[in-house]
């Protein structure tokens, strides 16, 4: 009796604590824009003696949450690193199961998305991927092309050494025939040639999982971000390590070089 009671008080102390940090989180300035390298599905899987796409599945459920409170926080973009261009090296099995994901999230996450005025973009190359996922993620795009509110990037087949190559490429290419002059190439030339064109770069980055690196993200466009390790899981990542991160991130002092 007295142990339930207990409990109960616990639990309404922890409700308690989450509000708190939902109200504290209000009132500061938040991240505008906030990039998420969602690692650490297949650990997280192996631990509890299930396959590495059990992991997956109970990662995407996390992303779902993570862009529903990103919406509703009034966050202006947010971006999931999801495949990179290095993970087509994992077995053929776990391949296909990350290429069906977007499939499975057309189907049943497309509606809430455009309920929600989400808009969503892909980084990466879609050719690469599968006709069907290809199928699904240009549909993403194009239902949600005239959207308002959240921006909502998935990085698919991104690999950030290919984007930069790419821009450098189409840069000569345009000095050739004559649209840019050489002597104007400015950052924000190159920011007009990557795949991020137009947004603004991550204020905040996240990485689950305890690995400390970035793999290939976003290498131009976190000169100056806000970096942020957690050693949880992905799949264990809830709205409140969320509201953690960002809370973390208001007490930052960013710089940008000066004093
Ligand atoms: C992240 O989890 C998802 C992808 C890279 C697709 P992992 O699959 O990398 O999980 P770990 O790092 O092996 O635990
Ligand atoms: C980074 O995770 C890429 C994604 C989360 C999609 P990885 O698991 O592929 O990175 P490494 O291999 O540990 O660096
Ligand atoms: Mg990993």
């Amino acid at each position: 009796m007295i142990e339930s009671i207990k409990r109960l008080v616990g639990n309404k102390k922890r409700e308690q604590g989450k509000k708190e940090l939902l109200e504290q989180i209000k009132k500061a300035p938040l991240p505008e824009h906030v990039a998420i390298i969602t690692d650490g599905n297949g650990r997280w899987a192996k631990k509890r003696g299930l396959p590495r796409t059990a992991g997956h599945a109970a990662g995407m459920k996390r992303v779902r949450e993570v862009i529903r409170e990103a919406d509703n926080l009034g966050i202006k973009v947010l971006t999931f690193y999801s495949f990179s261009t290095e993970n087509w090296k994992r077995p053929q099995e776990e391949v296909e199961y990350l290429m069906k994901l977007p499939i499975e999230f057309l189907k049943t996450g497309l509606k809430e998305l455009v309920e929600r005025n989400v808009k969503v973009q892909m980084l990466g190359e879609k050719s690469k991927t599968p006709t069907q996922t290809q199928q699904a993620l240009i549909k993403f795009e194009e239902e949600t092309k005239h959207n308002t509110g959240l921006i909502l990037n998935f990085a698919i087949n991104y690999g950030s050494r290919d984007e930069i190559l790419r821009a450098v490429k189409n840069i000569i290419d345009d000095v050739q025939n004559g649209h840019i002059d050489k002597e104007e190439i400015d950052e924000q030339t190159m920011n007009r040639y990557l795949l991020t064109k137009g947004l603004p770069d991550p204020d905040l980055v996240i990485r689950t999982s305890g690995e400390i690196r970035v793999s290939n993200f976003l290498l131009w466009q976190l000169a100056y971000s806000e970096l942020l390790f957690t050693d949880t899981m992905w799949p264990d990542f809830t709205i409140e390590h969320f509201h953690q991160a960002i809370a973390e991130f208001q007490r930052r002092s960013r710089r940008f070089g000066a004093v």
